[in-house]
């Protein structure tokens, strides 16, 4: 039996593309859960929360009803829902408290190779196959395009080889799939990547003070990513040359070395990637010894 006022319910998906990372994600975070085969409630041991694994479709709805106080999504999902929910007159089911940066994609017109269709002004008179009717409809009615809407649940891109649709909306990662079906992908009307949505009602102090620790630790995850610790040795006159090479970084820690009195010793933490380019740079502007470290943790 799950305590509603003191544990914080976590819904993500169960199986798809963000699974593994949301799971991933949660683990960094320190938790740590039990979860029996094919059981469908990941039980927290260390934190009070729990995680629902569910259909990703259900996410947003269970936020809305309150039977989870957090969900994991795709931003394509959440926006859909809002969407459909707005239209039954519900209008803050939930809100986006943080975006993830995995799970990229882009929801994409798409017009079969076959076709004179082109763009989206095009489709007058036509129909549209998808996934995420509430945010195409809108888009076409913005757009003041007058095209009709046909609903699939999957395989959308076989629909206008099956006569069922003159072109298609729909999610593309890396294109594979459209390309295979012979579309030709068109505009893009909504960016998405994984995010966090929040329940909009109050939920107990106690939970909140654990919601607020694990989102501070999801920053913290989200920060050490590509963040790398660097430290080298460098002449003290190539100090400022060194810090401009080094991207994303705040001040440079310098310490004496021992019996030398030009060179120093620099360590920084640098927040974006470090390429071997930069590497090169910093021995061409003098260091030497340049080591690189993953940093594990970070708290801000
Ligand atoms: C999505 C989408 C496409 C495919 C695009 O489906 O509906 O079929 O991914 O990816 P690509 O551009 O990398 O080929 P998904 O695999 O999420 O399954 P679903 O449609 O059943 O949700
Ligand atoms: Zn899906």
């Amino acid at each position: 039996m799950i305590d509603k006022e003191t544990r914080i319910k976590v819904a993500i998906q169960k199986s798809g593309r963000l699974t593994e990372h949301s799971l991933d994600l949660l683990q960094r975070c320190g938790l740590k859960y039990t979860r029996g085969r094919d059981q469908l409630i990941g039980y927290g041991e260390n934190m009070p929360l729990d995680i629902l694994l569910v259909r990703d479709d259900d996410i947003p709805g269970l936020v809305r009803d309150d039977i989870c106080d957090l969900g994991i999504c795709g931003l394509n999902i959440v926006e859909e829902k809002r969407q459909e929910f707005a239209t039954d007159g519900i209008d803050n089911p939930f809100s986006v408290i943080r975006e993830l940066d995995y799970g990229h994609c882009r929801l994409a017109f798409g017009y079969p190779e076959s076709s004179s269709l082109k763009q989206a002004a095009d489709l007058g008179g036509k129909r549209v196959a998808t996934s995420y009717p509430a945010i195409v409809q809108a888009y076409l009615k913005k757009q003041e395009i007058p095209a009709e809407v046909v609903e699939f649940s999957g395989a959308v891109e076989i629909a206008p080889s099956l006569g069922r649709a003159d072109a298609i909306c729909d999610l593309v990662s890396t294109g594979t799939t459209m390309k295979a079906n012979r579309i030709t992908e068109g505009e893009t009307i909504l960016d998405s990547e994984a995010v966090i949505i929040r329940t909009p009602l109050e939920i107990s102090a106690e939970k909140q003070s654990w919601v607020e620790r694990l989102l501070q630790r999801i920053d913290g995850v989200m920060q050490v990513r590509e963040s790398k610790y660097i430290m080298m040795h460098a002449p003290k006159t190539a100090l400022s040359e060194i810090s401009r090479l080094l991207p994303g970084s705040e001040a440079p820690t310098v310490l004496p070395l021992e019996g030398k009195s030009d060179k120093v010793a620099v360590h920084v933490v640098c927040r974006e990637t470090v390429f071997w380019e930069t590497l090169e740079n910093l021995k061409d502007a003098g260091a030497s010894s340049v080591l690189v470290m993953p940093v594990e943790k970070m708290l801000a």
